[in-house]
């Protein structure tokens, strides 16, 4: 049957050709379309960073107003959808209803799932970026018990999603721009990290042909965890555990034993092997949002201290295990007042946009295949059958 390579985790296998995102794991280095990630942290909106993911340039004025126009025009959900929340548990998991309302989108948006057709696939595409902000705010009103509240056009895409989640009907979110531009950060840093576990489920998903809405659900559930998206979450959750300074030496340790399958989350990166870029701009950004927001969190000290003491530390130094981005935007949520279950939704949010360029990119290019990895086979060989009484 021909021969493969066996390679375990995919360490060394090249899935597609992409145009799309460069990553030097060594250097520290990540482009998007060429553009270095520091630079459209600095200078751009998330609606120009995901129209440049998805049409390959950055966009001009004109036509980053008729993006924005074409986005919003999309951002309210289907009525029924309110119904579909309301089979959930109160107390599920956000990222549980994600998976379940994603999933279900390709029910009610059925004239959007023809993926022969460019125009219908576009669609589908800015559907997915449009709805997705609400679907997630949704999410965690219906987890608080507050009623939902409807997106406005008039506000900038993480606007929208701060109002659609903090606001209620009694009294509107007051919106820092601080808060915004720190949000809107966030969403530019986690937009597209190319063949990543969650864009290439996403993309192995699509590679049969299923319909866009079906393969971003599948993303999402990849996204979930602990060693991909719901890293944020468990950086937050383990400070907590860690509790008090003088606890890290000890949990460094733990990290360090071979024997304990703890490891300091938030820190180390499959590709990179230097500082992750997107952690030194979060690292700014942490600073400037608690600064605005005058939160003392005695989170960020530990975790400014955790950060010190690994940086310095031989086991982290030789394995180049550096804090990611995961590290520092775990601190930021918290501060806007964002629940730890929430923080996995908003990188679902932000990661949509690299996840929709991924797979029209796939579903255009012409050398793709259904993605079917072969294996090495380590059961029996071939028994005799035992028939159910001599078993
Ligand atoms: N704490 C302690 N030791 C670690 C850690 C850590 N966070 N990460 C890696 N190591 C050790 C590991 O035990 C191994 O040691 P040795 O060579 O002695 O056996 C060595 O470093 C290499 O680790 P690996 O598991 O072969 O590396 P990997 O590329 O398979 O894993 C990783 C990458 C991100 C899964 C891992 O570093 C990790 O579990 N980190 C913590 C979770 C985390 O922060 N994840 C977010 C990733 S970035 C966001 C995203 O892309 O979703």
């Amino acid at each position: 049957t021909g021969y493969f390579t066996y390679d375990p985790g995919f360490t060394s296998t090249g899935s597609c050709e992409s145009e799309i995102t460069y990553i030097d794991g060594d250097e520290g280095i990540l482009l998007h379309r060429g553009y270095r990630i520091e630079d459209l942290a600095e200078n751009c909106t998330f609606m120009e960073v995901a129209y440049l993911l998805l049409r390959g340039e950055l966009p001009n004025q004109q036509e980053k107003e008729d993006f924005e126009q074409t986005i919003t025009y999309h951002t309210m959900v289907h009525e029924q959808l309110l119904n579909f929340y309301r089979g959930f548990r109160r107390d599920a998991h956000p990222m549980a209803v994600m998976v379940g309302v994603v999933g279900a989108l390709s029910s009610f948006y059925h004239d959007s799932t023809d993926i022969t057709d460019p125009k219908q696939r576009m669609i589908a595409s800015h559907r997915l970026i449009a709805k997705m902000p609400t679907i997630a705010a949704m999410a965690y009103k219906y987890s608080v018990g507050q009623p939902f509240i409807y997106p406005r056009n008039d506000l900038s895409y993480a606007e929208d999603f701060l109002h659609m989640t903090f606001s209620v009907p009694a009294e509107q979110y007051k919106i820092s721009p601080t808060v915004a531009r720190a949000m809107d950060r966030i969403f530019i840093l986690h937009a597209d990290h190319e063949q990543n576990a969650s864009t290439s489920t996403v993309r192995i998903a699509g590679s049969s042909g299923a319909n866009p809405f079906a393969c971003i659900a599948a993303g999402i559930s990849c996204l979930w965890g602990p060693a991909h998206g719901g890293a944020n979450e468990a950086v937050l959750n383990m400070l907590a555990e860690i509790g008090h300074k003088d606890n890290i030496p000890k949990f460094i340790e733990k990290a360090k034993d071979k024997n304990d399958p703890f490891r300091l989350m938030g820190f180390g990166h499959r590709v990179y092997k230097n500082i992750d870029p997107r952690a030194t701009v979060l690292k700014k950004s942490a600073d400037e949002v608690l600064a605005e927001l005058g939160v003392d969190d005695p989170l960020l000290e530990l975790a400014q201290e955790l950060e010190q003491i690994a940086r310095n530390d031989d086991y982290f130094v030789e394995r180049k295990l550096f804090p990611n981005v995961d590290f520092y935007s775990g601190i930021i949520l918290k501060a806007i007042g964002f629940p730890t279950s929430m923080f996995t939704v908003l990188f679902a949010l932000a990661r949509t946009v690299g996840w929709v360029a991924q797979w029209n990119e796939m579903i255009t290019d012409p050398s793709q295949k259904i993605g079917r990895p072969r294996q090495l086979y380590k059961g029996n060989t071939e028994l005799p059958f035992t028939p159910i009484d001599k078993r």
